[in-house]
């Protein structure tokens, strides 16, 4: 037996003691908090070399999947829950402003700009009307004219036009900008629920796993104004099955919203956002 054998605890003394070395303040603490972090998660659960190795295959499998239109590492993060724990950090709620969430895969920028009251989806696509209306402002309630409305959703096939070659380009996509009031509006369907894409290693991870990989039914929504920061967020139909157990759980309570019946039997929702300006002179 080795007279001195070295601790665990020693072990990871001497690799935090190595990160020390790092010249960039920020880079030395996150790599010394992601050592202290794994070692601690790998004592813990007593991680045995099958598993560690198992877990290098997954995050190799999960790297070759990858490719320019889809990216499976950030689908792990987002199943993980730590991209909207990240977008959490990165914006936090309490100014009155609108609360963001996680952007998604499917965003694609340069939509064509329509006019407001605008169709965003095809003449002859099935499912429910919907008329989303609404107006940006400040935090302060002041009406932001001339702020970008940039909204996407899936057909009701449950796919983005950039997953199926059946939709046009920029199908359900449109950017709107609001009128002197403020406002903006579009017509489109009623967004449903819809699988992440589970054929890779994240979806097996889900399996092995007992989860579902659903996302709450949803339009993504990015507004930009001029002196405000730009918001990425979701409004969720707050009646859809998977509201409670949304796969990357993107799902705050401030962004559900019950879709009111409209007298000519079509879908009506209003939609309030507001921007956190740049400066805090601006909010009047
Ligand atoms: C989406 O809402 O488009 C989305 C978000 C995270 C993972 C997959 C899809
Ligand atoms: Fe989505």
């Amino acid at each position: 037996m080795d007279p001195d054998p070295r601790t665990q605890h020693e072990l990871t003394r001497a690799v935090l003691e190595r990160v020390q070395a790092t010249p960039d303040p920020r880079l030395r603490e996150l790599m010394s908090s992601l050592v202290r972090h794994l070692h601690a998660f790998a004592l813990e659960v007593g991680l045995r070399e099958e598993e560690w190795l198992a877990g290098i295959e997954f995050l190799t499998e999960t790297g070759r999947t990858c490719t320019p239109t889809r990216q499976e590492f950030i689908l792990l993060s987002d199943t993980l829950g730590l991209s909207s724990l990240v977008d959490d950090l990165g914006h936090p709620a309490g100014d009155g402003a609108t609360e963001s969430t996680i952007l998604g895969p499917f965003y694609v920028p340069g939509a064509p700009f329509r006019e407001n009251g605008a169709s965003i989806a095809a003449p002859d696509l099935d499912g429910e009307p919907l008329l989303v209306t609404g107006e940006v402002a400040t935090t302060a309630g002041r009406p932001i004219a001339g702020a970008v409305v940039d909204v996407w959703q899936t057909a009701p096939n449950g796919l983005y036009d950039v997953q199926d070659d059946s939709q046009p380009e920029f199908h359900l996509r449109g950017r709107f900008r609001t009128d002197d009031a403020g406002r903006y509006g579009f017509r489109t369907v009623r967004p449903v629920s819809y699988p992440i894409p589970a054929d890779g290693p994240v979806g097996r991870l889900l399996t092995a796993t007992g989860r579902h990989p659903w996302r709450a039914a949803h339009i993504h929504v990015i507004v930009s104004a001029p002196g405000h920061h730009p918001l990425t967020t979701t409004i969720f139909d707050a009646e859809d099955p998977y509201i409670d157990s949304d796969a990357v759980f993107g799902v705050k309570r401030s962004r559900r919203r019950v879709l009111r019946r409209s007298p000519d039997g079509g879908l009506l929702l209003e939609e309030r956002i507001r921007l956190r300006p740049e400066t805090p002179d601006s909010t009047t």
